[in-house]
């Protein structure tokens, strides 16, 4: 009995830590994905991105590609020889460290159009107090998580009757 109850006290702890730890996948532009004659700035404005986020580049596989860029690329709509290119039609690329990001499409004039964008990766400050909540958009992101949740404390509730 007594070993029932630390595990349903542990899975309770768990459930309530677990969407907050976890990380958000974010996938760029949306529903619209990733394509020229958007614009990836106003999008960015509402996203938070944090430190362990995965940003995931959806596309028609040759119709796009993805090239992580320094700044001055991004500024000049120019990839350099040795940027790595991503080209899968659903590019995964984990945020790793904070600060700015840079990410443009190599073909045509797709980055002239527009089909670029430039972010800032924020630390992962945990249950911090001083932590502000993530805006609306973002946490549409994580209701996957809460799906989690719910289902833990189904199984809590479970246990526990
Ligand atoms: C995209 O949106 C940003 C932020 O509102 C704005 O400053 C910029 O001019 C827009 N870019 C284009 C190409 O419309």
């Amino acid at each position: 009995m007594a070993s029932k109850q630390s595990l349903a006290v542990a899975l309770a702890i768990l459930a309530v830590a677990l969407p907050l730890a976890m990380a958000a996948d974010i996938v760029v532009g949306g529903d619209n994905g990733w394509m020229p004659d958007f614009n990836y700035t106003l999008w960015a404005e509402g996203q938070e991105f944090i430190v362990g986020d995965n940003l995931i580049f959806k596309y028609n596989e040759g119709d796009h590609n993805v090239i992580p860029v320094g700044g001055a690329e991004f500024k000049a709509c120019r990839a350099g020889g040795e940027d790595k290119v991503l080209s899968s039609g659903n590019d995964v690329l984990p945020l790793k460290t904070t600060g700015k990001k840079w990410y443009l499409c190599g073909k045509g004039d797709h980055c002239d159009r527009g089909q670029k964008l430039v972010i800032t990766v924020l630390p992962d400050v945990g249950l911090a107090p001083s932590s502000p909540p993530p805006p609306p958009s973002s946490s549409a992101n994580r209701v996957g998580f809460l799906t989690c949740w719910m289902l833990l404390m189904a199984i809590v509730a479970r246990i526990m009757n």
